[in-house]
This record gives structure tokens, C-alpha cells and sequence, in this order.
């Protein structure tokens, strides 16, 4: 059996360190690990209209963004096909067909559905469209035969209940789908990076995000503002490193080798961490040691996102001839769903 990746991502926004130390870090790993036979990365316009159907201009303008993105961090157009999800109109084809497998109450269960509806307050004004984006997230991964999912851990329900839709499908029209398994950083500090206000989540409704295009004196202002252990008041007292977002990104983003650049006082973070607990280490100098940390692993992405912006037209190529090669394999897929249905009338019928 081929090994394939099939991810995505909403464009409602500029991608931040979130995304990228959630997910789009180790996307580029398995990208090029040479493991995997196909890698296929989505621009989830559609299910990003599904909550924003009043702001169509917003998902359409971020679709470049997102583009951009992806290219900055690393993702190869010769290595993985970048494409649109609304370019692939065989998607909602085989979510139609999903949909009774599925049971209403069933996707009320989905703790992300559930956690969504609450964040919009949607209440008894949920769209049909965002309701089913499980089962059309099912449809997106099964479409590519995706083998493998790296996404950031928000989305395991989303696999659970792709997995069940695989196993019922196979159950009643016979094996045609393939089962996925998630990927998730292998770093858990990675697994959710809090926001710069030491919120759970970055988000860009609450200002608290680094975004992967910021500017070097951006970046640095918003490390320096960051939120810490607010008991940690002079810099004698013993400060707590445990839900502190400054150690947290550096639990991320810290390499033993950064210490030997930047902070030679120190060998690595468990160092730094227990010279902190103990007292006498102030905030500003973890903050600057961070600074430099998220500058080095930020400038090259940064620089080649300056590139491919100066070369947009390039990049629209690349998401039309992925969204070419997206459809061929969809459109493969719903070929075989539709035989395993017998709905494939004509075919059958030889005329
Ligand atoms: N739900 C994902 C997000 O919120 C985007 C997405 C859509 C996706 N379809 C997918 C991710 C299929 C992985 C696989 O960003």
C-alpha cells in the first residue's frame, strides 16, 4: 500500500508559531523523509466559508496567504502538491454520500463541533454547511487515500469520527477505503503552544499570536511583552517555569546548541529552568535568550516567504496545477466509491 499524507489548513488567517510548531514543523519533516510516496496539502477554503459565509473576501484573500505560508516554512511544490479545496468539486460529492453514514447525534458528540460551537456562539444558529464539516473533512482524507494526518491535536476527533465513517463505508459496500492515522508533533510542549498572554491558544481574535511573517523588531516586541509567572516579581524570587508560556516556547523551539550560542552560561533548558525555580534569574534575560531562539528558526522562513512573495504568480501556478493534480486522484477515488455503490449505472449497463 502507497504511504500518503493528506493535511490542511483554514484560511482565515496568516499562519503563526502555533500552526507551524503544532504542525507545519513536522509536515516538513515527513515531506522530506522520502518515506511517503504522495504528500498533499489542502487550503480548506471551503470548510473556511462554513462560518464565514458573510465574509467570502476574508477566506479568499487568505488563500495566498496560507500559500505563502506553506512555502516559507518549507514545503516544496516539487515534493508535495499544494492545492484548493474548492478546485476539487469531487469532495462534496463523496461528503454527500458520507452523510448517511452518520448520525446527527453523532456529530453533536464530536468534542471539537462542540468546543466550535460554543467559541461562536452559534447556539441555535448553526449553519447545515459547519454542522457537517466532520463528515466533509472525512471526505477531504479519504478522497487522497490518505494514509497519514499531521495535524495539530485539535483534530484527533476529527479522525475518530473519519474512521468511523471508513469502517461503516467498507462495512456495507465492501473495502474501498483506507483507514488514516493521525500524525502529532513528537515534542508535546509543541502539541499546544499557549498564546503570548498566556491563554491556552493563540488566536488572532485575541491579538496574543507571533504570525510566521512578522518582522525581526515584531517579533521582539512581542516576546518582550510576553506574560510570565506573574508571582516572579524581582528577579531574587523563585519563579515558576510550569504554565509559564516563555518556557513553554522554549520547551518548543530550544536546542541544546542555541545555549552554546546565545547563552553559554548555561549547558541546556533544565539549566535554565532550575536556576529560575531557584531565584535570581530575571525575566528579560529568558525573554532575550528567546528572542534569539525564535529569530533563528524564524529568519529563514521569513526570508524565503520575502522570496516567493516577490514571485506571486509562480505561486498561483503551483496551487492550479496542484489543483489539477488534486482532482485526478479525487475524481480516482469517487470512481471506485461509486462502483462500490453500484450507482456506476452506465458503466455497468455497457451502453
Ligand atoms: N480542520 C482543519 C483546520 O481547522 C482543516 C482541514 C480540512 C483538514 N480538511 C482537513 C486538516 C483534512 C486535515 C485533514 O485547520
Amino acid at each position: 500500500m502507497q504511504k500518503i499524507i493528506l493535511t490542511g489548513d483554514r484560511p482565515t488567517g496568516r499562519l503563526h508559531v502555533g500552526h507551524y510548531a503544532g504542525s507545519l514543523k513536522e509536515r516538513v519533516e515527513l515531506q522530506n523523509s522520502g518515506e511517503y510516496d504522495k504528500v498533499f496539502i489542502m487550503i480548506a477554503d471551503a470548510q473556511a466559508l462554513t462560518d464565514n459565509a458573510e465574509h467570502p473576501e476574508k477566506v479568499r484573500q487568505n488563500v495566498l496567504e496560507v500559500a505563502l505560508d506553506y512555502l516559507a516554512c518549507g514545503i516544496d511544490p516539487e515534493k508535495s502538491t499544494i492545492f484548493i479545496q474548492s478546485a476539487v468539486p469531487q469532495l462534496t460529492e463523496l461528503t454527500s454520500y458520507y452523510m448517511n453514514l452518520v448520525t446527527v447525534s453523532r456529530v453533536q458528540r464530536n468534542p471539537t463541533v462542540k468546543t466550535e460551537i460554543k467559541m461562536r456562539n452559534f447556539e441555535a444558529s448553526i449553519p447545515v454547511g459547519f454542522f457537517t464539516y466532520p463528515i466533509s473533512q472525512a471526505a477531504d482524507i479519504t478522497a487522497f487515500r490518505a494514509t497519514a494526518v499531521p495535524v495539530g491535536e485539535d483534530q484527533l476527533p476529527m479522525l475518530e469520527q473519519c474512521k468511523e465513517i471508513v469502517a461503516k463505508f467498507n462495512a456495507v459496500y465492501g473495502e474501498t477505503l483506507t483507514e488514516p492515522e493521525i500524525i502529532l508533533p513528537g515534542n508535546k510542549a509543541c502539541l499546544r503552544l499557549p498564546g503570548l498572554d498566556g491563554k491556552a491558544k493563540m488566536s488572532k481574535s485575541l491579538g496574543n499570536c507571533i504570525y510566521l511573517a512578522d518582522e525581526e523588531d515584531v517579533v521582539k516586541q512581542k516576546i518582550m511583552s510576553m506574560y510570565t509567572d506573574p508571582d516572579h516579581i524581582r528577579v531574587q524570587d523563585p519563579g515558576k517555569v510550569e504554565g509559564n508560556p516563555v518556557f513553554i516556547y522554549l520547551d518548543a523551539f530550544s536546542r541544546p546548541e542555541h545555549f552554546a550560542e546565545f547563552l553559554p552560561e548555561y549547558a541546556n533548558l533544565d539549566e535554565l529552568k532550575a536556576h529560575y525555580q531557584r531565584g535570581g534569574l530575571g525575566d528579560v534575560k529568558v525573554k532575550k535568550f528567546l528572542n534569539s531562539v525564535m529569530q533563528a528558526e524564524l529568519a529563514p522562513i521569513r526570508e524565503r516567504r520575502k522570496m516567493w512573495e516577490a514571485r506571486l504568480d509562480d505561486v498561483k501556478m503551483i496551487l492550479k496545477r496542484g489543483s489539477e493534480t488534486a482532482r485526478e486522484a479525487a475524481a480516482a477515488t469517487l470512481h471506485d466509491v461509486r462502483a462500490a455503490m453500484q450507482i456506476n449505472y452506465f458503466e455497468n449497463w455497457n451502453i
